[in-house]
């Protein structure tokens, strides 16, 4: 599905450098040398050269300063042949995060984690999505899952990935509950789930018993089990039997969050350009 929006993309793009020579561009900004950050990055490099957009990448060392990383993005902000500005999170302690999203033009916040575009999407009238939740809506229309009426419970809170995700699945009239670390009978709460999002950040933390009989598992967790081996919030051997859907980790939701993101950044290069969608 991800290799099937990327070369939508890619036709798209295509058509765009006809027509107008344009070239979508984005700039990924990492900030210090924390492995998984520096593994996205990568993947997200990867996709802009697929689908044939200019990527930039701001590699700055982990000691740099917030008037550094602001000027950067101030930088980034005044130039129009870069379209989409990504600054890839977490950021070292010293910095707040908060201010430097808030310092992104928010034509250009392709990751949709500007309160302006925030508050879009909290209003049913955006311009982008957050990649992580729009790929896993594009998962369940894929597979013609309905929402509509149905019970849908993202475990996690996170303004990443949990609070967009429950907003998106209510705007398709599901009934949404969003867990969270004080929430209490977890288990019995996610057993109601007909769509269960697990997006907690703690390694193979979905069970069997938190699992309902047919119910639609999506794993969002990037995490490391106890041998350093690369898995989900949910324990996929444990659950798989019980579930109607499941997406596994790797190779599930993470290249939906990549391919979204280029749809994005096509999306702001049109936006900037005056070019109908
Ligand atoms: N860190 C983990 N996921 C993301 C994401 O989608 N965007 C950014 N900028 N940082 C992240």
């Amino acid at each position: 599905m991800a290799a099937d929006t990327k070369a939508r993309v890619k036709e798209l793009t295509e058509a765009l450098k006809n027509t107008y020579h344009i070239t979508p561009g984005l700039a990924v900004v990492i900030v210090g040398d924390d492995p998984a950050s520096r593994v996205y990055v990568n993947n997200k490099k990867k996709a802009c050269e697929a689908v044939g957009f200019v990527s930039e990448e701001y590699a700055l060392p982990a000691e740099t300063t917030q008037e550094e990383l602001l000027a950067l993005v101030e930088t980034l902000n005044s130039k129009p042949d870069i379209n989409g500005i990504l600054v890839q999170l977490p950021l070292p302690k010293h910095l707040d995060d908060k201010a430097v999203i808030a310092a992104i033009n928010p034509q250009k916040d392709v990751d949709a984690f500007h309160a302006v575009n925030v508050g879009k999407i909290m209003l049913g009238e955006y311009d982008f999505l957050p990649c992580t939740p729009a790929g896993v809506m594009e998962m369940l229309h894929s597979y013609q899952i309905p929402v509509e009426g149905r019970e849908c419970v993202v475990i996690g809170r996170s303004n990443i990935v949990g609070k967009p995700m429950g907003m998106l699945l209510l705007h398709e009239n599901g009934t949404v509950t969003i867990c969270h670390s004080r929430t209490k009978n977890l288990a019995e709460v996610c057993r109601r789930a007909d769509i269960l999002v697990a997006a907690v950040g703690i390694p193979k933390f979905v069970k069997a018993d938190m699992v309902k009989e047919g119910a639609v598992v999506i794993d969002v967790g990037m995490d490391r089990d106890e041998n350093g081996k690369l898995c989900g919030d949910v324990d996929f051997e444990n659950v798989k039997d019980k579930c109607s859907f499941i997406t596994p980790v790797p190779g599930g939701v993470g290249p939906m969050t990549i391919a979204t993101l280029m749809k994005n950044t096509l999306k702001a290069c049109k936006l900037q350009n005056n070019i109908a969608d």
